[in-house]
């Protein structure tokens, strides 16, 4: 399902080039339940874009569902992103001024959905993650575990094939993390794809399989 063969992405400051990625290949298949691990500055971020369809690599290749993404226009990696991929980030990333309905309505705004449909599938992805008794909370009424919660819904609500998660418990105690990690089993059960990206051991290891980054370089471990 994700693809990538010998992807290298080198920012340039001045005439020094940092090699964020080196030569990086990685596959994942359709159901897994993937962790990204390595230190800060090891090329995290720059992978998760990558796979996002957020950036494009600067050599190498990257099949998403057996489609080579070079190529694409901006607009057409912004229709991938929507059909195929559900983010969840560290900050949660909801507005403000929306309801915790409303946030998780957005992306089938998006994709033109009657409204009837719309309240239908919401409140589906609000039972999934637990919080179909908050539809009517603004995040700054919602603690910080709801919030991610409502960001996975958000995430969920368009069923896409891959779910990204970029330190989704970074910004979280460990309790709530806890029940965020809890969340993700529970859809990876439900056979979902997951690939969590983050720094922390401990959450890596909740993952079925687990591949570490260094440096830009990818290397599978054991868990
Ligand atoms: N826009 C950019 N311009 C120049 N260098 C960059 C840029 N973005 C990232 N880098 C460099 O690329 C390398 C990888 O960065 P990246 O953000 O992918 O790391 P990370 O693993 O996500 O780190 P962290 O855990 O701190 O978020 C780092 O050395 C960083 O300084
Ligand atoms: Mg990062």
């Amino acid at each position: 399902m994700i693809c990538l063969k010998d992807v290298c992405k080198t920012y340039w400051m001045g005439a020094e080039a940092v090699h964020a990625l080196d030569h990086a290949s990685m596959e994942i298949s359709q159901g897994e339940y993937v962790s990204i691990v390595g230190p800060s500055g090891s090329g995290k971020s720059t992978m998760m874009n990558i796979i996002g369809c957020l950036d494009l690599p600067d050599e190498g290749e990257y099949l998403l569902d057996g489609q080579p993404i070079q190529g694409y226009t901006e607009k057409e990696l912004a229709r991938i992103r929507n059909q195929k991929i559900g983010f969840v980030f560290q900050s949660f990333f909801l507005i403000p001024k929306m309801t915790a309905e409303e946030n998780v309505e957005l992306p089938l705004i998006y994709r033109r959905l009657p409204a009837s449909e719309r309240k239908r599938l919401v409140k589906e992805a609000m039972e999934q993650v637990g919080l179909d008794g908050r539809m009517q909370h603004k995040p700054n009424e919602l603690s910080g575990g709801q919030q991610q919660r409502v960001a996975i819904a958000r995430a969920l609500v368009t069923s896409p094939s891959l779910f990204l998660a970029d330190e989704p418990t970074g910004a979280l105690d460990s309790h709530t993390s806890e029940e965020i990690m809890d969340l993700f089993h529970e859809l990876h059960e439900r056979g979902n794809t997951i690939v969590v990206i983050t720094h922390d051991e401990s959450v890596a290891n909740l993952a079925e399989r687990k591949i570490r980054i260094k440096d830009g370089q990818v290397s599978e471990v054991a868990i």
